[in-house]
């Protein structure tokens, strides 16, 4: 079977590369054995291969944080789910052709889901879900602000603020991106820039901002600190430049 394997960290398109393998053989009881269907490449791929991401495991090394398969074969002992089953997986190393975990660790889903939205569903759903809800106990009609608002995490979480009834100013990197994404459910689309602050304060009336959503780094952490009201908070859950966040004392306090 092929799988993705990385000898060195570098650069994701050198350092990774297609492997023959042996393949992962008869699941024990307790585990299950899919096919890989389907996986994304989310940033913390890219930084894995870099090897600047939180994991960093001895080498050789394969990325993939998710993925969907179709169930090859249970163990006996196995369940909730049986061959033929769509499946996520809990765990890594999933730019693989096959794989064998534990059958607690495979989460059935619907037949006939789109399964490049399955492959996506572990990891950025949750994460736009959970911070509306873990950091801010938001009301309907608070507003949110957003950086990479173009980002998969960012389309995903204007969506799930308008159903909440809530309202988001999104940072983007190009006007261009206005039209497309207020047709998602976005209120207010803003160009990232040194005078960003200013410009959303204009742009919502002086609103108070009590949640700010940040995976830039560097100064564009600040610019967002700018924009949340002073009892508000800035959650930084991604660093899209790979620079240290920068805020100053006054955006901070
Ligand atoms: N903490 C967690 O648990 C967690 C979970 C999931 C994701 N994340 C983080 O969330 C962020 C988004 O993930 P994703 O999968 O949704 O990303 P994605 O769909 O791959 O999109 C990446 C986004 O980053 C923007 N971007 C790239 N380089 C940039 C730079 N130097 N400055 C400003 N913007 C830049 C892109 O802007 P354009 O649209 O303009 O190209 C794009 O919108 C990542 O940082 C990821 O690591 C964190």
């Amino acid at each position: 079977m092929k799988q993705v394997l990385i000898d060195r960290y570098g650069t994701p398109w050198d350092v990774a590369r297609c492997a023959d393998v042996a393949d992962v053989g008869e699941p024990a009881a307790d585990e299950v054995v899919f096919d890989v269907l389907a996986f994304p490449i989310n940033p913390a791929d890219m930084w894995f291969c870099k090897g600047s991401y939180r994991l960093k495991p001895p080498l050789p090394a394969t990325p993939g944080a998710e993925c969907v398969g179709r169930v090859a074969a249970v163990g006996a002992a196995v369940k909730h789910v049986k061959a033929g089953d769509l499946v996520i997986n809990l765990q890594r190393e999933n730019w693989a052709q096959r794989r064998k975990v534990k059958g607690d660790d495979a989460i059935p889903l619907p037949a006939g889901i789109d399964l490049k939205q399955a492959a996506m569903v572990r990891i950025n759903p949750p994460t736009a879900l959970l911070m509306l809800s873990d950091f801010v106990d938001l009301k309907p009609g608070d507003w949110v602000i957003q950086n990479v608002a173009n980002s998969a995490v960012g389309r995903l979480l204007i969506v799930l603020a308008r159903q909440r009834g809530l309202r988001t100013v999104n940072v983007v990197r190009r006007a261009s991106l206005t039209d497309e994404l207020k047709t998602r459910g976005a209120d207010l689309v803003v160009v990232d820039a040194d005078d960003l602050g200013r410009r959303v304060a204009q742009a919502t009336g002086d609103a108070a901002i009590r949640l700010g959503v940040e995976a830039i780094g560097g100064s564009a952490t600040g610019r967002l600190a700018d924009c949340v009201a002073t009892d508000g908070t800035l959650v930084h859950y991604g660093s899209m430049s790979g620079e240290d966040i920068l805020v100053s004392p006054n955006g901070a306090i």
